[in-house]
């Protein structure tokens, strides 16, 4: 039995599997995306339900570029969808939303929904969203070097610490979980930085059937894991005094 908490703070998930169940119903990938919207507002909920406090996720990556136009563009107009669709609703369930990412390269309506998004939920406590959007795990460790740079930070004075709060994910405790769907076993370039003591979850599961079953599962395998961070394990109290 574990002694760690069975909770984590703050879990990343790669929402992949999308364009595979779509295919497997012969239909087009942007009604995969279409389906991964609800799975993600059904994901927010049910962390939000068992305590999480941070759940960032994986909606497009610096390199999804390389995917056809009408790909790329439907996955920007879903965004525009989504938000006219769920932000009242999360809203009001106190799901406070961050988003994190290169917004310089999308457009100007994508960019005014993000900053919609940021104002009407700013206050909320209850759980914080945070969409990975043109975001990549090394863009990110780059554009906090060159503001350190810019704001005149002495090289010998740039630590973990100091650097760390200049990642996009500043505001944020580092995820104690990371899950990816999809059944690929890779990062992909997401966090990069932020899951050096992260443990990892990888699912079968394609993205629009992630639900409750599959978030209770991967945290039921987080509260068996020994987390170490490079240290020793220590009996716990009562082991110790009965001589064990
Ligand atoms: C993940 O699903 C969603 C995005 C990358 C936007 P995919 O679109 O990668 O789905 P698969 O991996 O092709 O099944
Ligand atoms: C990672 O999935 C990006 C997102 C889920 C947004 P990809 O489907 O783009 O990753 P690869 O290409 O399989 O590595
Ligand atoms: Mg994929």
């Amino acid at each position: 039995m574990s002694v760690t908490s069975n909770v984590p703070r703050h879990v990343a998930i790669v929402m992949d599997g999308n364009g595979r169940w779509a295919k497997k119903r012969f239909m087009p990938r942007f009604f995969g995306h279409k389906q991964g919207v609800d799975a993600l507002v059904r994901t927010v909920q049910a962390c939000a339900d068992r305590g999480v406090e941070y759940l960032t996720v994986f909606a497009f990556s610096t390199e999804n570029w390389k995917r056809p136009t009408e790909e790329v563009s439907g996955l920007m107009g879903l965004v525009l969808v989504a938000v006219s669709k769920y932000l009242r609703k999360l809203a009001g369930e106190g799901v406070r939303i961050r988003i994190v990412g290169d917004r310089s390269a999308v457009s100007d309506k994508v960019r005014q929904a993000w900053e919609q998004v940021e104002a009407t939920t700013a206050d909320n406590k209850r759980i914080t969203l945070i969409v990975a959007f043109n975001y990549g795990g090394r863009w990110d460790i780059v554009q906090a070097c060159q503001r350190a740079i810019s704001d005149g930070v002495p090289a010998d004075q740039l630590d973990e610490q100091r650097l760390g709060r200049y990642m996009t994910m500043g505001f944020a405790p580092d995820p104690d979980l990371f899950i990816r769907t999809g059944g690929e076993v890779r990062i992909s370039n997401f966090l990069l930085w932020q899951v050096a003591y992260s443990e990892f979850h990888f699912s079968d599961c394609l993205w629009p059937d992630f639900g409750e079953a599959e978030l209770d599962a991967a945290i039921a395998a987080f509260a068996e894991r020994d987390r170490r961070f490079g240290g020793v394990k220590t009996a716990p109290a009562e082991t110790l005094a009965a001589g064990h």
